[in-house]
């Protein structure tokens, strides 16, 4: 590089870098101005310094007066020229700002956020990841509102369901004492059983709470299934040779679950009084545990002529029971058992399913070994 060569290259370097550090302070002491003005401002520094560049180093070259403002001419009206193309471009990016500030408000008002697709690429990628939050947003709305739904449901239904046998209650009691109770021994067995009754509601509703609340405390053991299923089949016997039903266990001797014995015991409990509630005399409900690969299965199979295709995902809902009228009085519960099933077996990190199979329904219990 001559000596005329390097000259140069100082005089024009040290004009843009003027220019570049002028711009630089501007742009931080006006860093939250629009980005309007960041469009301006980085035109303007490009441009200027190529512009202060040139007009300062012909400047320093002592060009004649006239080439000089040859120079001059040229740079101003190419600058001109070039700032507006600039300012122009720009407005893409300010446009798309401004969309992004809408796909956000939209979000807010819990509308669907939609990219154009015409947005520069990062703008388009946060418009779509505002899209995900917003379909996200919404699924978790409407499980909220369903929650709230069967929230409200619930207490409506426990209060129903409570208001019924207390005023059978009240009605017995005010009998006894007036000494008008026809048979005061059976109205005494009465109250206590309406009394058990009211208790193990209030019982399933408690637990149901702590699984809610994700306040269980398990303590997680290795089970021998085959004992379980056996002490829940002795304890629901009485009930199902009351209604002629036979109940029968089949589980491998050494097969070994890891779960909290309490909490199993109720599983296979609810699930074995379900079955015997909805099996007619002289039907056979069958309880089978096996090893599926990683997972001990538990089924409970009984004869109880199906459910509904419409109705199978809806048994393990809070407070659901069936379709039909909700009467207390004959014996049917509160249709907490299966919710209950349910939170226990997944605080367990199992899944519980139903299915309709041969002359009745197969309930599914798979839990990690
Ligand atoms: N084995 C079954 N066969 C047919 N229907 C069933 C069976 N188990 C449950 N259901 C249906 O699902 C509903 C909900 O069952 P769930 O055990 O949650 O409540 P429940 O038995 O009515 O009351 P609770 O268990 O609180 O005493 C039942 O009312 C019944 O309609
Ligand atoms: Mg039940």
């Amino acid at each position: 590089m001559t000596h005329d060569q390097l000259v140069i290259v100082l005089i024009a370097g040290g004009w843009s870098l003027a220019i570049g550090l002028i711009g630089a302070l501007v742009g931080w002491r006006t860093r939250r101005a629009p980005i309007q003005w960041s469009a301006w401002l980085i035109a303007a520094v490009a441009i200027g310094g190529v512009v202060a560049g040139v007009v300062g180093t012909a400047q320093a070259m002592f060009l004649s007066r006239h080439d000089l403002a040859v120079i001059v001419l040229v740079c101003a009206v190419s600058g001109a020229v070039s700032m507006a193309f600039s300012l122009l471009l720009a407005r893409t990016l300010v446009s798309s700002t401004l969309r992004l500030r809408a796909m956000a408000a939209e979000l807010g008002a819990g509308e669907v956020v939609m990219p154009t697709g015409a947005e520069p690429r990062e703008i388009r990628a946060v418009g779509d990841e505002l899209a995900r939050s917003g379909d996200l947003l919404r699924a978790a709305q409407a499980r909220e509102r369903q929650l709230e739904q069967s929230r409200r449901e619930l207490v409506a239904w426990v209060s129903h369901d409570l208001r019924t046998p207390l005023a059978g209650l009240r009605a017995m009691a005010e009998a006894l004492e007036d000494g008008l109770a026809p048979d005061p021994a059976r109205y005494h067995h009465q109250m206590l059983k309406q009394a058990d009754r009211m208790t193990a509601m209030v019982d399933d509703l408690f637990e149901l709470s702590r699984i809610h609340a994700g306040t269980l405390n398990l303590c997680v053991q290795p089970l021998a299934l085959r004992d379980v299923v056996s002490e829940c089949i002795a304890g629901a016997s009485p009930v199902a040779a009351a209604g002629r039903v036979v109940i029968d266990g089949e589980v491998g001797p050494d097969l070994e679950v890891r779960a909290d014995p309490d909490a199993l015991s109720r599983v296979v409990g609810n699930l074995v009084m379900n079955a015997i509630r909805h099996t007619p005399a002289d039907g056979a409900i069958l309880v089978e545990g096996r090893r599926d690969g990683a997972a001990i299965e538990l089924s409970v199979t009984d004869a109880c002529g199906g459910i509904h295709p419409d109705e199978l995902e809806r048994v393990f809902d809070v407070a659901w029971r069936g379709s039909s009228a909700r009467t207390p009085e004959t014996g049917t519960g509160a249709g907490l058992g299966l919710a209950i099933v349910r939170g226990l077996v997944e605080a367990h990190r199992g899944t519980v399913s139903v299915s309709n199979h041969g002359p009745g329904c197969r309930f599914l219990v798979r839990l990690p070994a």
